[in-house]
């Protein structure tokens, strides 16, 4: 445990090509404690309240992907069309997911 195969942070490195130990943030993602600072789009929330609607400007590819995603993550409780009689519900001896 005292000796580890590892890199220090800033170190140099021959396995990459810029000669770094340190990567820099994958395109695409945000870094833990860099969320956007547009509290109503991150949380729903402003002031407190509810926003009430999509602070998003909705296109087609983005409900399809939103469709796509409810169907793989959602739909197993609350079923495609949100009933809340997706599979688990059907197989739990518990209440329906709403
Ligand atoms: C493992 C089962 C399960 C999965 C998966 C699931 N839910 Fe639920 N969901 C429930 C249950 C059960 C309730 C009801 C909770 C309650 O009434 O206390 C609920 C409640 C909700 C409610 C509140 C409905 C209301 O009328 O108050 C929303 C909104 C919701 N789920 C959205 C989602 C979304 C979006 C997803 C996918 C990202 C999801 N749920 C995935 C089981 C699930």
């Amino acid at each position: 445990m005292d000796r580890q195969p590892k890199y220090k942070p800033q170190a140099q490195s021959a396995f990459f090509a810029d000669g770094r130990t340190s990567r820099g943030p994958v395109p695409g993602t945000v870094p833990q404690g860099f969320a956007a600072e547009d509290e109503a789009r991150s949380t729903g929330i402003r002031d407190n309240m509810y926003i009430g609607q999509n602070p998003l400007t909705l296109t087609k590819p983005m409900l399809e992907r939103g469709e796509k995603r409810f169907n793989i993550y959602c739909a197993p409780c609350h079923d495609r069309t949100g009933s809340g009689r997706g599979i688990v519900s059907q197989r739990s001896s518990c209440c329906p997911a709403t």
